[in-house]
């Protein structure tokens, strides 16, 4: 069976993988051709980040993403998706103000998005919003660690949970979030063996990036991996291609061959 053919993905099919101790694989995706090669290639899971405030907006961060730039980009990731598990960012702002108004937020991604579930930053602070959505029956992955919605408190995009406090306090929040109801948890940037600690304390998968390779599947920015985005990359990002420097290739030459005259063939006709 090819991931053509093969059943969707749902929600309580991550805790089915983890408690057989399959991979999950995630990437991000923001348009439909881009997630159709990814889904066709079986990626479980396509996460339409707020990273694309970055890959494909050109901004510093992934605060000046709104509600609305995110439908667009979930609604045209959706459209391309056969299989894959459809996760959509909550991006900044639209769920930190109250619980009512992260679950009409967390609404339009679900209902006029298309996605099958919404991810949103931190631990303590956000418990109430996961509960919320969870008893209103939308799925929600969590993302602990270095979060960057919090990128200026937090001082840059640096590493997080390097000391044993910070640690522990990932660890309780990692509980707490699965006991609201997360469905699955992403750790980013944190040294390997808390995410292990965290990994075996939960029934829940948790999903690395920078996390070492104890989670339970990993996540990256599909830009990084296939070597389209020119901005300093995370360290712990492995470059799979690069589709960047064959773009620039084949532009060149399709320049060549207009100002050369040879493209469009001279018998074609319009
Ligand atoms: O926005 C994003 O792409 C993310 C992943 C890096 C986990 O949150």
């Amino acid at each position: 069976m090819t991931p053509d053919d093969a059943r969707p993905v749902r929600v309580p099919d991550l805790k089915a993988m983890k408690r057989r101790g399959e991979k999950i694989v995630m990437l991000t995706a923001y348009d439909a051709s881009m997630a159709r090669l990814l889904d066709r290639a079986g990626v479980d899971v396509l996460l339409v980040g707020d990273s694309l405030g970055m890959v494909i907006m050109g901004c510093e961060n992934t605060l000046p993403v709104t509600l609305e730039a995110m439908l667009h980009h979930v609604r045209a990731v959706r459209r391309g998706v056969r299989r894959a598990l459809v996760v959509a960012d909550m991006p900044f702002m639209s769920y930190q103000v109250s619980v009512a108004e992260a679950v009409r937020n967390a609404g339009r991604l679900i209902q006029e998005g298309g996605a099958s579930a919404v991810k949103l930053e931190g631990g303590r602070p956000v418990l109430d919003v996961v509960r919320r959505l969870t008893e209103i029956g939308i799925p929600v992955m969590g993302h602990l660690g270095l979060v960057p919605q919090s990128v200026h408190q937090l001082g840059g995009f640096r590493p997080r949970a390097r000391d044993e406090r910070e640690a522990e306090r990932l660890l309780e929040e990692a509980r707490e979030l699965e006991q609201a109801g997360a469905f699955a948890l992403v750790l980013e940037s944190i040294p390997a063996e808390v995410a292990r600690s965290v990994t075996q304390a939960l029934s829940i998968p948790t999903i690395g990036i920078g996390a070492g390779p104890h989670c339970d599947g990993q996540v990256l920015v599909s830009y990084d991996i296939f070597g389209l985005y020119e901005g300093p990359l995370p360290p712990f990002v492995k470059q799979y291609a690069r589709l960047g420097e064959l773009m620039v290739e084949a532009a060149r030459a399709y320049a060549e061959d207009v100002r050369q005259g040879r493209f469009p063939p001279q018998e074609a006709t319009a």
